[in-house]
């Protein structure tokens, strides 16, 4: 019943409009997947701030636990950098299952983009330990490198997610590694949207000093953690302050935030 209300008024739409409407609705059907809202619709799909520490099996798992705000965000970053024509690849740095990038990938298939790179990059295997002499401001994150739901990961399944969805292609690639190790030869010169999602203060700092200054002008910077870790914001603060960054930090939702490269 409700299929047929939705086919009559596609058909009513001019044909432009109408790819819009089926292009939305793709792009609300891959959240729903991102984020298992089919199955297990509550709070977490509003905010993403209790799979941490409520989360189902793992066969029952979201591919994502940031919630709907920040993959809203993640939709508004791509799609602008595409409209405005902002060169480069896109990249998250601490993918867990995937979902946010799997997201971006759609994103650029269905707006035929298929030509920029997506980069996912982490150690499959979890937070590593904290570094105290080098990164003292990680004291407060002592013990993070055990968590279960982290280090219970592997980028095979999160290949299979891509395969699943059809998005998996030679433009989507695996840095499975610690970012000190793989995020310094990144192949790539030119990134639109550079999204941190590592937690600690040494995890944000290695990918900012390794991929900021690869960031074009327009480029998005979004900070997954800024208001929830502090070692994160710390990192974030200091590299700003060290750089000379004043961009306007925006809020997205009760931890991320972003700003664009002027
Ligand atoms: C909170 S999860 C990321 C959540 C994910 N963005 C999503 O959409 O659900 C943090 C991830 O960062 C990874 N990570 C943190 N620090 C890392 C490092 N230095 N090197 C590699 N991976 C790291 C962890 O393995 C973990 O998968």
């Amino acid at each position: 019943m409700i299929y047929n209300l939705y086919r009559k008024f596609l058909k009513k739409l001019p044909k432009r409009r109408l790819h819009q409407a089926v292009y939305q609705k793709y792009i609300e059907l891959i959240k729903a997947t991102v984020l298992n809202s089919v199955y297990y619709p509550g709070e977490h799909v509003k905010d993403g701030r209790h799979w941490s520490s409520k989360l189902p099996e793992k066969s029952q798992r979201p591919m994502s636990m940031v919630g709907m705000k920040r993959l809203d965000n993640i939709q508004m970053s791509v799609e602008t950098v595409i409209t405005e024509n902002i060169k480069g690849d896109l990249i998250e740095t601490g993918v867990w299952r995937g979902g946010s990038v799997l997201l971006m990938k759609a994103i650029l298939v269905a707006n035929n983009e298929i030509e920029r790179k997506v980069f996912l990059a982490d150690s499959f295997q979890g937070i590593p330990a904290v570094d105290l002499d080098t990164y003292p401001d990680d004291a407060i994150h002592v013990g993070s490198d055990k968590m279960p739901v982290l280090e219970d990961n592997s980028a095979s399944d999160v290949r299979e997610f891509f395969e699943k969805m059809e998005l998996l292609d030679d433009n989507v690639i695996f840095l499975e590694g610690w970012f000190e190790d793989t995020l310094p030869t990144i192949a790539t010169n030119s990134i639109a949207v550079l999204r941190l999602d590592g937690d600690i203060y040494k995890s944000t700092w290695e990918a900012l000093i390794n991929l900021y200054d690869k960031v074009s002008s327009g480029g998005f910077i979004i900070i997954d953690d800024y208001y929830s870790w502090e070692g994160c914001r710390k990192a974030v603060d200091d590299f700003r302050s060290k750089n000379g960054i004043d961009e306007k930090i925006i809020d997205v939702d009760w931890t991320c935030v972003y700003w664009r490269k002027s």
